[in-house]
């Protein structure tokens, strides 16, 4: 009797070692590791927390990539400075979180091929004096800091330009528009005209700028030489040509995408 439960008792053991060996589980004798996904969950329609889940377009997005290249995924909000600190560690295996693709990243980071086409823009009052980005010039102007509207805002009006606050995520900034401590907040166009349509109440207009700002295209970003780029490029273009894209697209924008230009 005594031995029958020492002999269970060491399976039992074996057991709960092996369930925790490693965070991988396994289907068809295939490994099947799970990629710990980090965002910045403040940046609607993309990522955003809505009754404490993470969603956005962004998340199921990534969800479906990371699925059809055969991984388990989990989505983790930690910030957007920390996105950076993480890949770069390597204690995170993928970030998404509308990153746009830049020379200066890709010398730390890699990312996988684009997934959407974006730009910046301006947030103003309604009825405000700036009608194009150079209007911009000498007026309080706020952004999430580390952003490609920070290097823009700064490439156009001096690095020492004490006229632009950077706050560590773009709803931050938003409110200091609110509250009237800056003239403007300069964001990605989606984020932007999103919080315009869903927030009528604070009388807010955007302003578009072909001249000044740019094409800019995200990437999920991954760590410098991961070896899962192979693997998520491939299922990056998957997902975008056997229509999930569209699908995914549709349900969050409200129109077709043209997906065209992600492949030009
Ligand atoms: N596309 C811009 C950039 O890469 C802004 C991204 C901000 N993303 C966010 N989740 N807050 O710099």
């Amino acid at each position: 009797m005594k031995k029958l439960k020492l002999v269970s008792t060491v399976l039992m053991v074996a057991f709960l070692l092996l369930l925790s060996a490693c965070g991988t589980s396994k289907s068809g004798g295939e490994e099947k590791k799970t990629l710990r996904v980090v965002t910045d969950a403040a940046y609607a329609p993309f990522e955003y927390q809505d009754k404490g889940e993470i969603v956005g377009f962004d998340i199921d997005f990534v969800k479906a990539v990371i699925k059809e290249a055969g991984y388990g995924v989990k989505v983790e909000h930690v910030g957007w400075d920390p996105i950076f600190v993480e890949i770069e560690g390597k204690t995170a295996d993928v970030a998404v979180s509308s990153i746009t693709i830049t020379p200066e990243r890709q010398e730390s980071y890699d990312f996988t091929v684009p997934y959407f086409l974006s730009k910046n823009e301006i947030l103003v009052p309604k009825g405000s004096t700036i009608k194009s980005a150079k209007d911009l010039d000498g007026k309080k102007i706020a952004v999430q800091n580390g952003t490609t509207a920070q290097t823009i805002v700064e490439n156009l009006y001096g690095k020492n330009n004490d006229k632009l606050k950077k706050f560590e995520n773009n709803n931050l900034a938003i409110l200091e528009l609110k509250n009237g401590g800056v003239d403007a907040v300069v964001a990605d166009n989606t984020v932007v005209e999103t919080y315009v349509k869903n927030n009528p109440k604070d009388n807010f207009e955007f302003i578009e700028d072909d001249t000044a700002f740019e094409k800019e295209f995200y990437g999920l970003l991954l760590p410098k030489g991961s070896k899962l780029k192979a693997d998520l490029d491939k299922a990056v273009k998957k997902v975008i040509d056997n229509g999930t894209y569209a699908k995914l697209y549709k349900k969050w924008f409200d129109v077709e995408p043209d997906v065209q230009i992600l492949k030009d």
